[in-house]
């Protein structure tokens, strides 16, 4: 099938690389010429694993092309998917200028007729606009255009498993035609045949194959919100266990566990921490939050969850406080800077805020992460990148984790404690095993659980907060 991605961004690029991966002809574009010279002298604009042999296969077999002429993009495709973004505007709504946009760029360039294909994240309803828009700007010509949602549910870190091995496809439909030719466009992975596979080589993981379901465009539109949304209330419900858990006494690790074995509950997205971040679930929870408020339906648990998100880095603040007594001048070290493992994406990272606060406390901050220092300095330019993270311990009166890195489980931690000036983790993951941290002779401060603290002078604990 010959496929256009409209929108070259971490949806486009890893669903217009996987699709050529899969057998079909693809052209991405982007209005951001820089990122397509990128692209076109075989970088990658981001990080995301297993993408750049990927790209770098289908470009070599030309399967896979980068163009900065949007119009050759349009034309290639029988099949056009728009993968733009859709960021929040300043009350929380998506803004969809960019997917209408899109309608204007494939109505007026357009030569044929096409299946126009939503996978950007949108409000329901915009599948109905989006056939407007390209009616009333098609009106002209002699082709016709057919809408579909087809939503995506890749996680940044984790995006070329998920595309190849995914739990479901979504498709929602208004025609048998379109249903048809997405159909034979997800055959392979509807039947798991692609082989070898990029991320596990020859043999893959027993696995069901993935769930094809075919709706309507509205119920498609709705199903990724809601999905987002509940992910965003099950972490914020841990986090507010977590919570309890620290002034009345208990662990939340513990409490999560025992939750995540009953299957009605499953045990994924139970990580207590400093609150979700990244593109999509902070701002799907905003325009979700909008949408409801316009429906006339009551979204009070949205709004919570949201709010408890908010608090997580004033919440760990307070706590660091009662730590360090205060925090002007104190060289506070924080490990990680994406909003997750395995990406560079810095957007809504919950470091950006804590960075930003510690700024206005007037604190020294000392920053390392494994992928993401080049993007935060564009935001922060004047705290201290560090070569590593030991350098980021030096001299240190307390290190944060912010981002669960697994590389960070693996560092000389004894080597750390020596070179810290007072050797207190605030673990803003629960990354690390306490009782080892505390052995070693650290102070440890986890999220939700109890915290120990060492006296200076006889290396003994003397406080551990209460379980
Ligand atoms: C999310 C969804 O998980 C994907 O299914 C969806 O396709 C994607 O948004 C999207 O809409 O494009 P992503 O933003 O990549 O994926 O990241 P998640 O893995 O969902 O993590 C989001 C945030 O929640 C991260 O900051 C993470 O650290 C945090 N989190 C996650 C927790 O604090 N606790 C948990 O238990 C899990």
């Amino acid at each position: 099938m010959q496929i256009s991605i409209l929108g070259s961004g971490y949806v486009g690029l890893v669903s217009g690389a996987c699709l050529a991966e899969i057998g079909h002809s693809v052209v991405c574009t982007d209005k951001d010429e820089s990122k397509i010279r990128v692209l076109n002298e075989g970088g990658l604009p981001i990080y995301e694993p297993y993408l750049k042999e990927i790209v770098a296969r289908n470009v070599e077999a030309r399967r896979l092309s980068f163009t900065a002429d949007l119009g050759e993009a349009v034309r290639h495709g029988d099949v056009v998917f728009i993968c733009v973004g859709t960021p929040p505007l300043q009350d929380g709504d998506a803004d969809l200028s960019a997917i209408d946009g899109a309608a204007r760029l494939i109505a007026r360039e357009a030569r044929s007729s096409k299946l126009v294909v939503e996978k950007s994240t949108v409000p329901m309803q915009t599948g109905q606009k989006l056939t407007r828009a390209l009616a009333i700007y098609g009106r002209n010509s002699k082709n016709s255009f057919s809408v579909a949602s087809n939503p995506e549910f890749l996680r940044e870190g984790t995006a070329v498993l998920d595309f190849l091995h995914p739990d479901r496809i979504v498709i929602g439909v208004g025609d048998e035609s379109a249903e048809k030719q997405l159909r034979e466009i997800y055959q392979p992975i509807l039947q798991q045949s692609v082989v070898p596979c990029a991320v596990h080589g020859g043999v893959c993981p027993a696995k069901d194959v993935p769930a094809l379901l075919v709706t309507s465009i509205n119920t498609a539109e709705l199903i990724k919100h809601a999905c987002n949304c509940f992910l965003a209330v099950k972490i914020s419900y841990a986090n507010l266990i977590a919570d309890i858990c620290e002034t009345m006494g208990a662990d939340v690790e513990e409490v999560m566990r025992a939750m995540g074995l009953d299957p009605r509950i499953g045990p994924a997205f139970l990580r207590a921490g400093l609150g979700f971040g990244g593109f999509c679930l902070p701002k799907d929870i905003q325009a979700f939050i909008r949408l409801g408020e316009k429906a006339g339906v009551d979204v009070a648990l949205l709004r919570d969850a949201e709010l408890i998100n908010k608090r997580r880095i004033d919440h760990f603040l307070a706590r660091a406080t009662q730590w360090l007594w205060t925090l002007k001048d104190k060289r506070i070290g924080l490990l990680g800077l994406a909003f997750k493992p395995n990406t560079d994406d810095i957007r809504f990272a919950p470091a950006i805020e804590l960075i930003g606060r510690l700024l206005q406390e007037h604190a020294e901050i000392r920053v390392y992460d494994p992928q993401a220092m080049a993007r935060t300095q564009e935001v922060f330019p004047t705290i201290q990148y560090c070569a590593d993270p030991y350098d980021v311990a030096d001299g240190s009166e307390a290190l944060v984790i912010v981002t669960e890195w697994s590389s960070f489980k693996e560092l000389d931690w004894a080597r750390i404690r020596g070179l810290m000036q007072r050797p207190l983790l605030l673990d803003g993951r629960n990354l690390l095993d306490r009782d080892e941290m505390v052995a070693m002779g650290f102070e440890y401060e986890g999220v939700g659980k109890p915290s120990v603290e060492v006296s200076p002078l006889t290396g003994q604990i003397v406080r551990t907060s209460s379980a």
